[in-house]
């Protein structure tokens, strides 16, 4: 997610600019740039890492002008550095752009525009933008980016300024978020990708909606749809203080990329399914289609909660790919002598991209033959520049220490690939239209579990002194038990461990009484009726059971003295389902232990040491 921020008015623009991406830092990001009309024509500054590197690159060569736009950068295509920080202009430089989003079809628009003369100096998918304002141009800055967005697929939040139309701002927004500021003087005006970036200056804000455009000048703004016809408009008043708003009105960062999953997860398949043939796109893999058929095992190395997800997708690829599949701690595999040889796919899964662990796994498996691909968050992190290829889970910054929308998109990762790798293989089309018609279902089903957050808060209000908790089950479900242990241990200190629900009987049983709360993951797959006879076990010993179900179960009436109903999917996508309660009960309990969320004691966000 990147941050914009744009500057017309009376006042010089820097200090507003430079102090509007300041407010963005929280949204995590790894370069920044500023471009100002100077009376000349368009100046820009870019640098790589924090705004204080920015503030450097100007102050040596200083910018002066009332007319700017400004970006704080989190990569999602080419790695972190001065080329590919924003703003991004065009051949002759007058015109500049900033953009939060994904442009999907970006290859084939820069082949398209380097066809006719374009010369591109990054590997970001924003600078078409620039190229296809230039081209469309002829006098009037609207008119040509709304010709320039007729070609966009993907998603977009934009701000354009030019040298051959100076005085104003074009802002326009599909799928990211984007709203303009009033200023106190006449003819002030912003436009933000977060109102933090403007709070300071104004709390009169205009949102726009998907498929609008605004047009600031020193005489006034004007909101118009891409047929150029005007739009009315209310004007809000931000009543949030900063602190809320840089959580977007959530009391943590957790709570808040919780309740982000239904958009992360969508980004993390946005351009790589393919519903009516049943497979996956996978653009970054760097694999022949030969290659990929004649791997004879896939070792996943990951830490953590990655490290869960690794043990979900191990199942999907023996029982949908047919490849053998083993999960490793990275910290136990950099020094075991594994079987490794050049058939084999290392598949190496960080938010971060990080992870010392993790690091030093895939380069272990390098080492050895093995060709990497990394599952990683952070676009240009280390994991990312030297796997041979990978896929970017799009999730955006995750900023709680807890990790949960990152989970959730290596969980949908992993299916892509293992659609990808099934249907070179022995999967049917039918049989992978249903794996993709089970995913574009699960944003909409999440959203569904979200709305009912309230009934896990209650449950969770039945737990806060609680000092132990087992999570139990089966097949897909028994890493989402893993998980959900990890999540609640990790952010309310409370002793917590997850088990294969019939390794209850082996010992764990002589934990069960009545101050064992036991949470079951208990959806209606294959192994259902397994399950129930292990929560008889727990109830028969006075174990309380909270259990999470897909429908009603007769089965289980009078056995189960919490429920809470997930949506009904396919067996490898129940983890992504009941990860969703599992992390918000962990979340209620530690926030009404009153416990610092976001950042518990004792971890790190990266883990960047042995
Ligand atoms: C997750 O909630 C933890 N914070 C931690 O286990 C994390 O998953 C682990 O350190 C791996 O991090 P990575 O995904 O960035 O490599």
């Amino acid at each position: 997610m990147c941050g914009i921020v744009g500057y017309v008015g009376p006042k010089k623009s820097m200090t507003t600019l430079i102090d509007g991406l300041k407010r963005l830092e929280y949204r995590g990001y790894d370069s920044a740039g500023i471009s100002i009309m100077n009376g000349k024509g368009v100046e820009t500054r870019k640098a790589k890492g924090k705004i204080a590197a920015l503030e450097q690159a100007i102050s040596a060569h200083p910018l002066d002008g009332n007319i700017g736009i400004a970006h704080t950068r989190w990569a999602t295509h080419g790695p972190p550095n001065e080329m590919n920080a924003h703003p991004h202009t065009d051949c002759t430089g007058t015109i500049s752009v900033v953009h939060n989003g994904i442009i999907e079809n970006y290859g084939p628009l820069r082949a398209m525009l380097q066809k006719t003369g374009h010369t591109f100096t990054s590997e970001t998918d924003t600078e078409v933008l620039a190229h296809l304002i230039e081209a469309a141009f002829d006098g009037n800055l609207e008119e040509a980016v709304i010709d320039a967005l007729a070609l966009v697929e993907g998603t977009y939040g934009i701000a354009v300024i030019s040298a051959k139309d100076p005085d104003k701002i074009v802002a326009a927004r599909k799928g990211s978020p984007l709203l303009i500021g009033l200023g106190d003087q006449p003819g002030e005006y912003y436009v933000a990708s977060d109102v933090a970036a403007i709070l300071q200056h104004t709390r009169q804000v205009v949102y726009l909606d998907d498929g609008e455009m605004a047009i600031l000048t020193r005489t006034g703004y004007e909101v118009c749809d891409l047929d150029a016809q005007t739009v009315k408009k209310g004007v809000s008043r931000i009543d949030w203080d900063l602190d809320q708003i840089e959580k977007g009105g959530f009391d943590h960062f957790m709570l808040k990329e919780i309740f982000e999953q239904p958009t992360t997860i969508q980004n993390t398949m946005r351009g790589r399914l393919v519903p009516d043939e049943g497979f996956s796109k996978l653009g970054g893999l760097n694999l022949t289609k030969e290659e990929l058929q004649q791997l004879d095992q896939i070792v996943i190395t990951a830490c953590g909660t990655s490290w869960h997800s690794a043990l979900i997708g191990e199942m999907m690829i023996e029982e949908h790919a047919r490849i053998r599949c083993e999960v490793e701690y990275a910290s136990e595999f950099r020094y075991r002598n594994p079987i490794i040889t050049d058939k084999t796919l290392c598949v190496v899964i960080s938010q971060s991209g990080e992870t010392a662990d993790t690091l030093a796994a895939m380069r272990e498996a390098k080492r050895r033959g093995a060709k990497t691909l990394g599952l990683v968050n952070v676009v240009g992190s280390t994991i990312a520049r030297e796997d041979d290829g990978g896929i970017y889970l799009h999730a955006g910054p995750e900023i709680g220490v807890a990790s949960t929308k990152a989970f959730t998109s290596q969980v949908i990762a992993l299916a892509l690939l293992t659609l990808k790798l099934g249907r070179l293989r022995n999967m049917s089309v039918v049989k992978g239209r249903e794996v993709a018609q089970a995913l574009e279902e699960l944003p909409g089903q999440i959203q569904s579990m979200l709305d009912r957050a309230a009934e896990v808060e209650k449950i969770a209000e039945e737990f806060v002194t609680a000092t132990n908790f087992l999570y139990l089950g089966r097949g897909y479900n028994f890493p989402v038990a893993l998980e959900g242990a990890l999540k609640l241990k990790e952010i309310s200190y409370i002793h917590a461990e997850g088990y294969p629900a019939a390794e209850m009987k082996h010992g764990p049983i002589a934990l069960i009484d009545e101050n064992m709360p036991v949470v079951f993951i208990a959806p209606h797959d294959s192994v259902f009726d397994k399950v129930v006879s292990n929560v008889q076990e727990v109830k028969a010993r006075g174990g309380r059971v909270i259990a999470l179900t897909s429908r009603d179960e007769p089965a289980l009436h009078g056995k189960i003295d919490y429920e809470f109903r997930i949506p009904q999917t396919i067996d490898m996508l129940n983890p992504v389902l009941a990860a969703i309660p599992l992390q918000l009960l962990a979340y209620y309990i530690a926030a009404k232990r009153g416990l610092n969320v976001d950042q518990p004691r004792n971890l790190a966000k990266s883990v960047t040491v042995e």
